[in-house]
């Protein structure tokens, strides 16, 4: 599986879904590729924020490899899935689709723990550490289904 997580700025939130996914999939031997990107380009080329890499060290993830860059048409040929973060994101996506094989792609994550209910991972930009950590609780729970579904 080629999986890639979508936020906004690719320093918060799909940086920890990558980390995620990839340390779940490692733990079951499964050579599954992770990315992240961001739907915006004001982060690219840094590392992910502070606080994400902090909430994922807790957890034995290690973030502070990554990089962010801004999401690329190319991405729909490149991934198999396309995991966007909130509805915005999901939208901005769309938007860049080109045809229904693109759009196929495309799903909240939260969907795939929450089916229908049409949830999603709230921005922690603005906000603690504890809304990091329910951000990192939220995609976990994700996370977990997607292993499941796709081993
Ligand atoms: P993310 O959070 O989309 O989870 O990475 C954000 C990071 C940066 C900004 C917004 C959201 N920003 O406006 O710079």
């Amino acid at each position: 599986m080629k999986i890639l997580m979508v936020c906004l700025g690719n320093i918060c939130r799909s940086p920890l879904a990558e980390g995620i996914l990839q340390a779940k999939a490692t733990e079951q031997n499964l050579t599954w590729e992770v990315d992240s990107a961001g739907m915006g380009n004001w982060h690219a080329g840094e590392q992910p924020d502070i606080r994400s890499i902090r909430v994922a060290e807790q957890y034995g993830i290690d973030l502070r490899t990554q990089r962010a860059r801004q999401f690329e048409y190319a991405d729909f040929e490149r991934f198999d899935r396309i995991y966007a973060m909130d509805d915005r994101n999901y939208a901005a996506i769309l938007q860049k689709a080109k045809n229904n094989r693109d759009r196929e792609k495309v799903t909240m994550i939260l969907e795939e723990r929450w089916p229908g209910e049409n949830r999603s991972v709230p921005d922690p930009y603005y906000g603690h550490a504890a809304d990091f950590e329910r951000v990192f609780q939220l995609l976990d729970e994700a996370c977990a289904v997607i292993i499941e579904k796709y081993r």
